[in-house]
């Protein structure tokens, strides 16, 4: 198993930091090969720029786009993690899909439509809220973050199968839940490489 775990959070203390060390304890324990891809700390640039479009369309592809779909390529799993912001992840993830999800490695168009090229990989989803369960549900944002992110970009470029957790309430819950979301990431991981 290759796994390839992307990384959005800022602060290498942050409870997110937490859970991507808990993802790789657990992918140590599958003996994967892991590959991390820290976005902040890469300084990933998230804009999709007229440059960027232009190589792409004339059949080339800039660099740093180029080592990411390499690594992608090469994963059976991929794994992202990170904090709900705005009822969708921090803008470097999207700004990472927009450069390295690009036409013709990620999706094409076929006379059918829109056909996802990342067949035979599975993705794997966990983020954080500040919402409890009760919240989130009442205001419908892990329904829309599905909708409107997950099935939207993994969905759409034909990632299969889908898993997704978010650990609700995080920043005012106590120590102990944080822990045991820890111990509920490591199994969630272990369920859905299998
Ligand atoms: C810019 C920003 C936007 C946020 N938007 C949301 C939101 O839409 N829904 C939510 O439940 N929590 C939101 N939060 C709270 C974060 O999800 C929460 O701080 C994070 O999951 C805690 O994990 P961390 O300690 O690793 O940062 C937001 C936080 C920030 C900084």
């Amino acid at each position: 198993m290759k796994a390839l775990v992307i990384f959005a959070h800022p602060n290498p203390q942050s409870y997110n930091a937490a859970i991507l060390d808990a993802v790789k304890a657990e992918l140590g324990q599958q003996t994967a090969e892991v590959r991390v891809k820290d976005l902040y700390r890469m300084n990933w640039n998230p804009n999709l720029g007229l440059s960027d479009l232009q190589q792409i369309y004339s059949g080339g592809m800039p660099e740093d786009i180029a080592r990411e779909q390499a690594d992608i390529r090469w994963a059976d799993a991929l794994i992202l993690i990170g904090p709900i912001w705005w009822w969708t992840l921090p803008a470097i993830v999207k700004g990472y899909i927009d450069r390295v999800f690009s036409y013709g490695f990620a999706y094409e168009f076929t006379e059918k439509g829109l056909r996802g090229l990342m067949a035979g990989k599975r993705a794997i989803v966990i983020t954080t809220s500040g919402a409890d369960e009760k919240g989130a549900a009442a205001t419908g944002m892990i329904d829309a973050i599905k909708t409107g992110f997950i099935n939207a970009v993994f969905g759409s470029c034909g990632f299969t199968p889908i898993a997704y957790k978010n650990c609700f309430g995080v920043v005012e819950t106590s120590d102990e839940v944080r822990r045991h979301y820890l111990e509920e990431v490591k199994e969630f991981v272990r369920n859905n490489l299998a």
